[in-house]
Formats: C-alpha cells, structure tokens, sequence
C-alpha cells in the first residue's frame, strides 16, 4: 500500500514568545536539525496511531493525544476524506514540551501526509489554518508563530497571523540549551493571561515592551548588531521573569551562559522550563556550551545564523 509522508522542522523564538499573542510582533528562526514526521497509509482497520507517546486505536486515544487527532480529523474534513481505514504515525527528534515547536511541527508533519495520501495540494492559507486548529487545542490561544515558525524555511517577523521573511546578517552564534524540565504552554500562555486580567495596565507595559524589544531586534538583525541584540535578549529575559513565565531550570541556564560569556541569554517558547537560547561571538561558544553541559543541561545545539545546525 502506497505511504504518504509529511515532516517539519522545529523552530527557536528568539523575541516575542507572550507578547505576540497581544498583537505585537515577534522574530523566530528555523531549526533545521531537529525535526517531526508523519506517516500515512490505508489499513483494513479502524483508524489507528502509531507513535512512541501512544499507539493504537484512534477513537481510544488519550487525552494528550487530542492535538494530532484534531489535525487529522482537520485535513480529512479538508480534503473530503474518511478516518476509518486509515493509519497515522508521527514522530520525530524535537523534544517535546521545550518550546521548541513539537506541538505545532507534529500537526504540520500529519496534515501534510493525510493530505497527500487523499493526493491533495494544500495552499499556504489551508495548510496554516489546518495546523492553527491543532494548535488551539494544544495551547489554547495560539498565535499562529509556531505554525508558521515550523513550516517556513527562513528567519521570520510576525505580527497577527501575518510572517514575512526576516533579513538576518549575524556573526555571532546561537546556542539552545534544554533545561530537560517540561513546560506547558496551555499553562504559561494562561498565566500570563490571569496575571494580565490582575495587572492590566502593568502587564500591557511589560507586553508592550517585548514587541518593541523585538521590533529593534529585527535592525539589529538586519545589521549584525550583535552586541545590542545581546543587551535586548538579557532585558526580554528581565521582562518575560516579570509575566512569571520563567522557572529556576531557567534562570540557572541563564546566569550561567552569561558568566560564560554570552552576549545575551533568555528563555524561548513559552516558559515554565523548556530551552534558553544564548547569543555568542563564534569563539567563545565552545566555552558556553561545555559552562551549559556542566550546568546539567540536557542538550545544546548551536545554530548559525541560517538556523541550520552549526
Ligand atoms: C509558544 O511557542 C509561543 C507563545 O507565544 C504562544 C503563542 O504564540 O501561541 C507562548
């Protein structure tokens, strides 16, 4: 029987994680290292998953499984096909829970393969708005970055639900270190919306600041300031402490890659644990990374400024 495959790729925030869901506009770069896949195929039985975080019937999956589930039933609403019959598996290196797109990059890696196996072409617009359902039950409010962020094979600014491509010129490096510790997005992004609802007018502040943090980010990107960048990512990391969205694995990372050298540091994804992502001249990484390993990091992986793998 024929197998229909799909995959993407996971991505690094580097500025608007939170604010971007108030409106403001965030910087995100490919991961191109880290990666899901989706398998699709016609089986003679009741529609069945196939993945190491559950397998078996579809109908009987788990409550963590809701995400994928919506993404299949998504696209065969989509393409006018039938659950029954059918077999999806999904997989892949990205960590799950790090901020680093699993959720979002899973969803796209399923659409992708049911939709080929029922020989269908998605448009750009249909394909986003596929995955955005997946994300909603995985997160809630979701924004639309990840969704994008794992698709897209370029640096990306984005602003409601609209991504276009980031200009980037860095010399320095990026480093992303997993803190190991599982974050949830659904819980941070409602943090964040409670404490809002509490403070409304400081938390506007805070949020407001982080958009335009990410804005000047986007210059300084543009052109190779690294050393501003630095300074922007260390007080992005001050701001997003103050929406609570931090946790000690993180501020440990943190603190360390800065004695280390780093030119800044902050958390990436949602918070509550997940990655930090650090900014470096290209010859001190070497140093930050053995700092971050020692730090009992759980992995680190150092991207150049395409977003590939170092
Ligand atoms: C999660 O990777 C990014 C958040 O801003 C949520 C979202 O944009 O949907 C925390």
């Amino acid at each position: 029987a024929p197998v229909a495959s799909g995959s993407a790729h996971a991505k690094v925030i580097l500025f608007g994680e939170h604010s971007v869901v108030y409106g403001h506009t965030a910087v995100a770069l490919p991961m191109f290292n880290l990666r899901m896949q989706a398998r699709a195929w016609r089986t003679a039985d009741a529609a069945r998953f196939e993945s190491a975080y559950y397998t078996g019937e579809f109908r009987h999956a788990p409550d963590f499984m809701a995400a994928p589930r919506a993404a299949v039933e998504a696209v065969l609403e989509q393409v006018g096909g039938q659950l029954d019959g059918m077999s999806v598996s999904v997989g892949g290196t990205i960590p799950l829970g790090r901020g680093l797109g699993s959720s979002a990059a899973a969803a796209g890696a399923i659409v992708d393969a049911v939709a080929r196996l029922h020989g269908a072409e998605l448009s750009e617009t249909e394909r986003f708005n596929l995955v955005q359902v997946a994300e909603r039950v995985a997160h809630g409010r979701a924004s639309g970055l990840d969704a994008y962020a794992t698709t897209v094979a370029h640096p990306i600014r984005f602003r409601n639900g609209l991504a276009a491509v980031l200009p980037m010129r860095l010399s320095g490096r990026l480093i992303v270190a997993d803190t190991g510790v599982h974050g949830s997005t659904w819980q941070a992004v409602e943090m964040v919306r409670s404490l809002r609802e509490r403070f409304r007018r400081r938390v506007d502040r805070v949020i407001e600041e982080l958009g335009t943090l990410a804005e000047a980010a986007v210059t300084d990107l543009a052109h190779n300031q690294i050393v501003p960048l630095g300074g922007r990512m260390n007080r992005a990391q001050e701001l997003l402490e103050q929406l609570k969205v931090s946790h000690p694995s993180i501020d440990r990372l943190v603190g360390v890659a800065r004695r280390a050298g780093a030119l800044g540091v902050k958390l990436t994804g949602a918070g509550l644990g997940g990655c930090v992502v650090a900014l470096a001249h290209a010859d001190s990484v070497d140093t930050i990374v053995q700092a971050l390993q020692e730090a009992g990091a759980a992995q680190t992986w150092t991207l150049t400024e395409a977003g590939a793998a170092a």
